[in-house]
């Protein structure tokens, strides 16, 4: 049963044990100032030991404050963190779990007070200031050298962050990204910035895989569409890129109601890694309510997709992959696609977040656990 599930693939010569992978997902568990808390180790343990072949830590900051969400976000910026960062790849590498972190700079959506951007286009009431060449240059430079870090803390890979309508996103997506100059206007102008980044990332690394959560729709009618994030889909491929972990969707549209109304089904951002699929032959993960053994196996079958993410559905029961594969899937407890997204409620009030669908003693636990 689900013999395309439980196979191998290859990444970028890494064997990966299954096709099953955990997508980033941020919870609050990192202490104040970003370090490796032990909440956050305990916690990605558990995932690791679920057995998933791989886990994308969620995203880590290149550059703090000015690109971080929070103040719990994972830096990736200084070294002060390579000690934490270490512990968390031996602790998921421990489980015999592949790890790999995500490195990001939220741009617009950072949570400081006058945050940077492409350009100077609102967002939730802030102006945010627009990037300066040299400083373009600088943010370049700042990736490749967190990417290094990660290389160095023992992970297997390294993940750009290009989704959610974060950083990289802003320079691609035609709304937010009006500038004159040759990072702006045409599509090659606007995928400018992106392809920097990763040059500067590859050039640091050497061989290490480089993979990219990849934004194939913002969903809005005046955002990045798949008319064009395919076309970059294609030049992130010539530029070797290990894999590409299809979204869509950014703060700006998440919470429209007919996104609200999309992102209940099952498997809803799997047509986006198909349409993505179609162009490029490297591995392409697929996440989003893949609530399922036989949805994620019909989805292998039918090469929408080479690779899994599961990022709530792991988190709701970290027993998904066992009760999965024995035959035990009535015993799942599922992700509620109707509670109101309090997990990403949570963490964007800045609070640790939990799940609605614990039981009682996990969440009583839980709470004991964070005081
Ligand atoms: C609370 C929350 C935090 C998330 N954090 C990240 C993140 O750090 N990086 C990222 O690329 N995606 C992040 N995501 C998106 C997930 O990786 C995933 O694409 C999405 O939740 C759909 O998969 P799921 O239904 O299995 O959760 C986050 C989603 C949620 C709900």
């Amino acid at each position: 049963m689900y013999t395309h599930l439980f196979s191998e693939l290859k990444v970028s010569g890494i064997t990966l044990k299954n096709r099953l992978t955990m997508a980033p997902l941020y919870l609050g568990y990192a202490g104040e100032g970003g370090k490796v808390s032990s909440l956050l180790l305990e916690h990605y343990r558990l995932m690791a030991k679920s057995g998933v072949s791989m886990i994308v830590v969620e995203n880590s900051t290149i550059d703090h404050p000015t690109g971080s969400g929070s103040d719990r976000t994972l830096r990736a910026d200084t070294n002060d963190n390579a000690d934490g960062l270490k512990k968390l790849s031996s602790t998921i590498k421990q489980e015999g779990c592949l790890a790999c972190l995500q490195i990001n700079h939220a741009g617009r959506f950072a949570g400081v007070h006058e945050p940077v951007a492409p350009s100077a286009v609102e967002t939730f009431g802030k102006i945010p200031k627009a990037l300066s060449k040299t400083e373009i240059r600088s943010v370049v430079n700042r990736y490749a050298d967190a990417a290094l870090r990660v290389k160095n803390a023992g992970f297997d890979m390294v993940e750009l962050h290009g989704g959610t309508g974060y950083l990289l996103a802003q320079f691609l997506s035609p709304r937010t990204n009006k500038r004159n100059d040759e990072y702006g206007g045409s599509f090659e102008n606007r995928q400018r910035f992106a392809l920097e980044v990763v040059t500067a990332v590859k050039n640091k690394v050497g061989d290490f895989p480089v993979g990219y959560r990849f934004l194939a729709d913002e969903w809005l009618p005046d955002g990045l569409q798949l008319n064009e994030s395919v076309r970059f889909a294609r030049s992130l491929e010539s530029e070797c890129i290990a894999y590409l972990s299809v979204m869509g969707g950014t703060y700006e549209s998440f919470f429209l109601p007919n996104i609200v109304s999309k992102s209940k089904e099952n498997g809803y951002m799997v047509d986006l890694a198909a349409a993505v699929k179609r162009e490029v032959h490297i591995p392409v993960i697929t996440a989003g309510r893949i609530a399922t053994g036989s949805l994620a196996e019909s989805i292998l079958e039918e090469k929408k997709a080479d690779l899994i993410g599961l990022a709530r559905v792991l988190w709701a029961d970290p027993e998904w992959p066992e009760k999965t594969k024995t035959g035990k899937e009535n015993d799942i407890v599922h992700c509620d696609p109707d509670c109101g997204d309090t997990c990403m409620k949570l963490v964007m009030k800045k609070k640790p977040a939990f799940c609605v669908r614990w039981n009682h003693d996990k969440l009583k636990k839980w709470k004991n656990r964070i005081g």
